[in-house]
């Protein structure tokens, strides 16, 4: 089985203990066998039963678990650049949501997009996400926003899921907004995400999580308990869009529906967060999205003293983070959201992965665990989100596969 030494520190990101615990080993060596972990821990205690297969040589460099995007809308047609201006100039996100802008726009360019298209631009990124040592992705719908478009979406990701080298996790996202031609009829669309689209998607096994943009321009918090109830009866577990651009009581409603994750959370109470904390809910931000929508953003100190876990993501999308950049992001956790290194890494691994219920399979290298790896050219977590050049990833190990670089025999 191959094994891999040379390793000056190697993170193990085990799902327990605090934010910034991220479990070093120094002088390290990690075995794998087939797609899963054998055995992982230092050097020196490497048994002999595991230097029989193929043996490489890290060089002296740092691995850590393979990153987790644990909330992106990789599939859409387009871009908005000229918002991103219109934003520059002084519009807000709502203004230019109201105004027919924003994800109405992206809906529009996306129906109209053929399916084999939109696969071909999903692989594109994920190539170039893969560089970046980003091994497993959360996909959402809701640039469709009908049934037949919603479906295509959730389509599309089931054929890249089968041609990329990423773990592609997939939600519906109908509840993004209401689409044009439900205008001042919301209830309606309500109704048809709950009486259509959901048993649909659910049906077909084209996702695994229900996501509601809750917000004042989106879905209300009665709106979205609806929604994950009839989610929740087909199999979906809730995720949600919450306290992005004004505090609606989203980080509550995430603890009343026992959802997996809550997102963004710029302008959640401290209540809402602890609840989330109380209930396991992990509390996915998106510093990305916060810097481009020039928001304030959350603080980790508000985050710690709540308790709860921390995950940190892209939120990858045409408008708010056009960006797949997660080490980009780690970076800005730290510098926006004061977060330390360690505690941004535990947040794109082990606590990303519950963010999306693979903690069982990714996030943490562990015997048993996926053998999904990055070598970085940086001395340790701390150089690297410190020091930010444009790649440090040498190599990845994707499935027990080197699928990016090569790694040196020992
Ligand atoms: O997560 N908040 C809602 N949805 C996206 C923005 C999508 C868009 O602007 O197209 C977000 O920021
Ligand atoms: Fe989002």
């Amino acid at each position: 089985m191959p094994c891999l030494t040379g390793i000056s520190i190697l993170y193990q990101c085990r799902p327990e203990g605090g934010q910034g615990d991220v479990h070093p080993i120094y002088d390290a060596a990690i075995a794998w066998t087939g797609d899963r972990i054998a055995w992982v821990g230092p050097a020196a205690q490497l048994p002999a039963a595991f230097r029989d297969g193929p043996a490489f040589d890290a060089g002296g460099r740092t691995v850590i678990p393979g990153l987790i995007d644990c909330h992106t809308h990789l599939a859409f047609a387009g871009w908005r650049a000229e918002e991103f201006e219109q934003k520059l100039k002084g519009a807000s996100y709502l203004e230019i949501a109201r105004a027919g802008g924003g994800i109405v726009s992206t809906v529009r360019k996306t129906r109209e997009a053929p399916a084999e298209a939109l696969v071909t631009r999903c692989l594109d990124h994920l190539g170039r996400m893969l560089a970046l040592g980003v091994t497993t992705v959360e996909a959402k719908s809701g640039y469709g926003l009908d049934l037949a478009n919603e479906l295509k979406l959730l389509e599309v990701y089931r054929d890249v899921a089968s041609r990329c080298t990423q773990r592609l996790v997939p939600t519906l996202l109908a509840a993004h907004t209401t689409p044009p031609e439900y205008k001042d009829r919301r209830a309606d669309y309500v109704r048809l995400v709950i009486d259509e689209i959901i048993p649909a998607a659910a049906r077909a096994g084209l996702a695994r999580f229900c996501d509601v943009f809750v917000e004042e321009t989106a879905f209300s918090i009665d709106d979205a308990r609806a929604i994950f109830a009839a989610g929740r009866r087909l199999g979906l577990v809730p995720k949600l869009h919450a306290d992005q651009i004004t505090d609606t009581g989203g980080a509550a409603l995430a603890a009343e529906v026992g959802a997996v994750s809550a997102d963004h959370l710029e302008r959640s109470t401290d209540s809402g967060l602890r609840a989330m904390a109380g209930a396991g809910v992990v509390a996915v931000t998106l510093p990305l999205a916060s810097l481009y929508l020039n928001q304030p953003p959350v603080q980790a100190r508000r985050l710690r003293e709540s308790g709860v876990r921390v995950a940190v993501a892209t939120d990858f999308n045409p408008g708010s983070a056009p960006s797949y950049d997660l080490p980009l992001a780690l970076m800005l956790a730290c510098t926006l959201q004061r977060m330390t290194p360690a505690e941004a890494l535990k947040g794109a691994t082990a606590w990303a992965a519950h963010a999306i219920g693979e903690g069982a399979e990714v996030g943490s290298l562990l015997p048993g665990r996926r053998a999904d790896l990055v070598l970085l050219e940086a001395e340790s977590v701390e150089q690297w989100l410190y020091h930010y050049r444009p790649n440090c990833c040498a190599a990845v190990v994707a499935g027990g596969q080197a699928v990016v670089g090569a790694l040196s025999p020992a």
